[in-house]
């Protein structure tokens, strides 16, 4: 049993997340997770990525001490999580997948007492609260009781009551869930300053562009195992050469017959996503202005290609399929 985990004590290295080969079977023959070996530093914001099924929050949950795994270790630091649920509750602040109750507190009520749970001092938790409620934009329901607010602000304030007295590990099960695009940016900035403060934060999300943008690095999880792992720039690596060509089908067509010059390709509603090589690009081109002048496309655009390009080849979807 540790007595008080603060956060910024110790050095970095000392508090190094590591799970290693991380099963976990439902039932005997679900394998949610297969074998998952991750590792994260203090600072570092590390982004789980993949579609509907594949396995993040069951991983979380183990993390967190929820779920035991069926084989395999996590460990921060000194402390072994699954042998030591408790150790792993308060080493970890979690904002789960599904909405936090807070019915019957108001806002700036709700986050304090959290706060006070974590082990935080009761002025140093106001200052940080209120500091969060104002960075989000949230003043005006300060006072507002829980069950009075809009969805996307109860996901908010779910992440100020996770992040008001921050553990060693923080982990965020689709933050941006329901929030508008305004506040996701504040809110992206606010997860950039958890690393920055020392936490290794763990963010599950099906929003690999703005993932792109906020972590320092990813893995891409598909059917339990961990498919690809490093940095946005590295994943990108294999795509180097590769362009996307973007063809906005008009709406009742179908995905039109592709010439060879075609990779890969997804549809997303009536955007046809595709993944040809540089050197195709003329080819491209007059490819898709013939499905222009045929009444197929209303619009077209090739541009370079992102990690959204890599999530499609890795797992055969985009990532806009889940949400
Ligand atoms: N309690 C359970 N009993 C049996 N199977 C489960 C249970 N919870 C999850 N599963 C299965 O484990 C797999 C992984 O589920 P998990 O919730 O971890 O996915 P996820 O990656 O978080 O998906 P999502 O993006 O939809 O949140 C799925 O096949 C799911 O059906
Ligand atoms: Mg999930």
């Amino acid at each position: 049993m540790i007595m008080s985990i603060t956060p910024n004590s110790g050095t970095r290295s000392d508090w190094a997340f590591q799970a290693e080969n991380v099963t976990k079977t439902y039932d005997g023959e679900v394998f949610a997770n297969d074998a998952i070996t991750i590792e994260v530093e203090p600072g570092e914001v590390y982004g789980l990525l993949g579609p509907n099924g594949a396995g993040k929050t069951t991983f979380v949950k183990q993390v967190i001490g929820l779920l035991k795994p069926t084989s395999g270790s996590i460990r921060v630091g000194p402390y072994d999580l699954v042998e030591d649920p408790d150790v792993a509750r308060q080493l970890c602040s979690y904002l789960p997948q599904a909405q936090m109750p807070i019915q019957s507190f108001k806002m700036h009520e709700a986050v304090h007492i959290t706060g006070l749970i974590r082990g935080g001092p009761s002025d140093a938790v106001r200052a940080r609260g209120d500091a969060l409620i104002e960075a989000l934009d949230l003043t005006e329901w300060r006072d507002t009781l829980g069950h009075k607010l809009s969805g996307g602000v109860r996901r908010l304030v779910g992440f100020i009551m996770t992040t008001v007295w921050p553990g060693k590990i923080v982990i965020l099960d689709e933050p941006t869930n329901d929030v508008d695009p305004r506040r996701r940016r504040l809110l992206w900035d606010q997860i950039r300053l958890l690393g920055s403060d020392g936490a290794a934060v763990f963010l599950v999300t099906h929003n690999v562009l703005e993932a792109e943008k906020a972590v320092d690095r990813l893995a891409i999880i598909n059917e339990g195992r961990l498919i690809a792992q490093g940095t946005p720039s590295s994943l990108k690596l294999d795509d180097r050469g590769r362009l996307r060509l973007q063809l906005m089908l008009r709406p009742g067509n179908g995905i039109p017959e592709l010439p060879g010059l075609v990779q890969h390709h997804a549809r997303v509603g009536n955007n046809l996503m595709m993944v040809i090589d540089e050197t195709d690009a003329g080819a491209g081109i007059a490819w898709a202005q013939q499905m222009m002048e045929a009444e197929v496309a209303e619009e077209y655009a090739l541009g370079a290609t992102t990690l959204e390009d890599v999530y499609i080849r890795l797992t055969g979807r985009t990532s806009q399929d889940d949400s």
